[in-house]
């Protein structure tokens, strides 16, 4: 890096000493290709990042990485983009005006693509070549919309296609091509997997150590041992991805699976200061605020920020149901730094009242750490029970109609709807 400051301002100071026609002759030279690396050059050369913040559709958008950054997130990922909407000749510049951003501040930064069709993505991939480090391909998600689409988790057993991807990205890209992948239920198969791709001509791997059908409601833990033996396994650098909670687990994820970083997804979205060692977290609406101000000069849609803050807020938001509702109805940036603003002094008046002696991040026989609702802390997906939640549906049944008759009124309030839809959202996207 300051290498190249100085030839440029060498460069620079020759350039203004010796006349103009020397200066057209350095303009219409073609400028020097820089060489491309692979594996740990490449990695080093992005400055051995151990703090990673995941693809996350419609999450990991600019303004989020600018906040994440702030709080020593040292590599980006962009959302997945679609390969083919993306580069379509006809309308590809819409969907990019409206899912892409970037600048020279936001690097190291990788672009990740979901696609099926090798050339596809290289054309989707030169679009991008200039404005990132790296771009990274989806292989892990196992939404229902990948499978539609045939793409992500829903091409692991597509071996030839994954080949040609990886290896035209790695022939014709000026920057290096990654791959994230989720694990097979043998470690056998895992391992061929992951071996398979770093011939292809993968130079890092990113490792969610959960299977494809781990989503939603049967999440599950991500299997370390199962990245630790891809790391073992592979030249290139690794990441895993998985079960990141609180900023402990980070280094207690690098010490058991000696990858190379950690990648982090839902601990970043309830806590963008995951990756910072602090003695609490933030309080949520320091982070909400802090977003919404960057959000003023980086224009984004206010569905993405509105998932922000649900998530951002969720612990305080079961508190403070009214402003739950007003969130759910927000349409714009102005309406949503004054939800914001309000809360905030509800929830300074909550700290105040309750105190954080007993609140002060002691974990629970689970692992789990007991905060005030005002600070930002995980999300507990509730786990389905054994009869998939029947009893419950048909208790709740029995008390709608008892309700009905008492007061002829709809029960399902608003914030019903409001978490319904929240929830639904989470299922959709989370675990991608
Ligand atoms: C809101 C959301 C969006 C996601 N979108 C993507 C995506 O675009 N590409 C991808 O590879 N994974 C995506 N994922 C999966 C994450 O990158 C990550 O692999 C997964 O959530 C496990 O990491 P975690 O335990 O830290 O959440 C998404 C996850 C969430 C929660």
């Amino acid at each position: 890096m300051l290498k190249s400051i100085l030839a440029s301002t060498r460069w620079k100071t020759i350039s203004k000493a010796y006349s103009s026609a020397i200066t057209t002759i350095a303009m219409e030279q073609q400028p020097v290709t820089k060489q491309k690396l692979s594996g740990y050059d490449f990695f080093r050369s992005i400055g051995s990042p151990k703090h990673i913040v995941a693809p996350m559709v419609d999450q990991s958008e600019h303004a989020w990485r600018i906040l994440s950054r702030r709080y020593n997130s040292h590599l980006c990922f962009t959302p997945m983009f679609h390969a083919r909407l993306f580069s379509d000749p006809d309308n590809g510049h819409k969907y990019r005006q409206e899912q892409w951003s970037t600048d020279n501040e936001d690097r190291p930064l990788v672009v990740q693509f979901c696609a099926n069709d090798p050339q596809i993505l290289l054309r989707a991939a030169k679009l991008v070549e200039n404005d990132c480090d790296a771009v990274d391909l989806n292989l892990g998600c196992p939404q229902h919309i990948a499978r539609k689409g045939k793409y992500g988790s829903y091409l692991q057993d597509e071996w030839d296609l994954i080949k040609e991807m990886v290896s035209l990205l790695h022939r014709e890209l000026a920057i290096p091509v990654t791959v994230k992948i989720r694990v097979f239920p043998t470690l056998e198969r895992t391992l061929e997997y992951a071996k398979m791709i770093e011939a292809a001509g993968a130079q890092m791997l990113t490792v969610h150590g959960r299977l494809r059908e781990q989503k939603g409601h049967n999440t599950g833990l991500a299997d370390w041992d199962k990245i630790k033996a891809v790391k073992e396994a592979l030249k290139i650098p690794v990441i895993a991805n998985g079960n990141i909670l609180y900023y402990e687990d980070v280094q207690r994820c690098l010490e058991h699976t000696g990858c190379d970083g950690v990648m982090s997804a839902e601990g970043n979205l309830y806590n963008p200061a995951i990756f910072t060692p602090r003695d609490m977290p933030p309080a949520v609406w320091e982070m909400a605020q802090e977003y919404l101000d960057i959000c003023k000069t980086n224009p984004t849609r206010v569905s993405v920020m509105k998932a922000h803050l649900f998530k951002l807020l969720q612990p305080s938001l079961p508190v403070h149901t009214d402003l739950r509702t007003e969130l759910a109805k927000a349409g714009s940036l102005d309406t949503l730094v004054s939800i914001v603003d309000r809360l905030k002094e509800r929830l300074q008046k909550d700290q105040e009242d309750i105190g954080e002696e007993e609140l002060n991040g002691a974990s629970d026989e689970n692992g789990i750490r007991k905060y005030g609702h005002w600070r930002c802390q995980p999300y507990f997906r509730p786990t389905l029970p054994s009869d998939h939640g029947k009893a419950k549906g048909e208790q709740r049944k029995r008390e709608k109609e008892e309700a009905l008759k008492a007061q002829p009124v709809p029960t399902l309030d608003e914030n019903d709807h409001v978490d319904k839809k929240q929830r639904q959202n989470d299922e959709e996207t989370a675990c991608c």
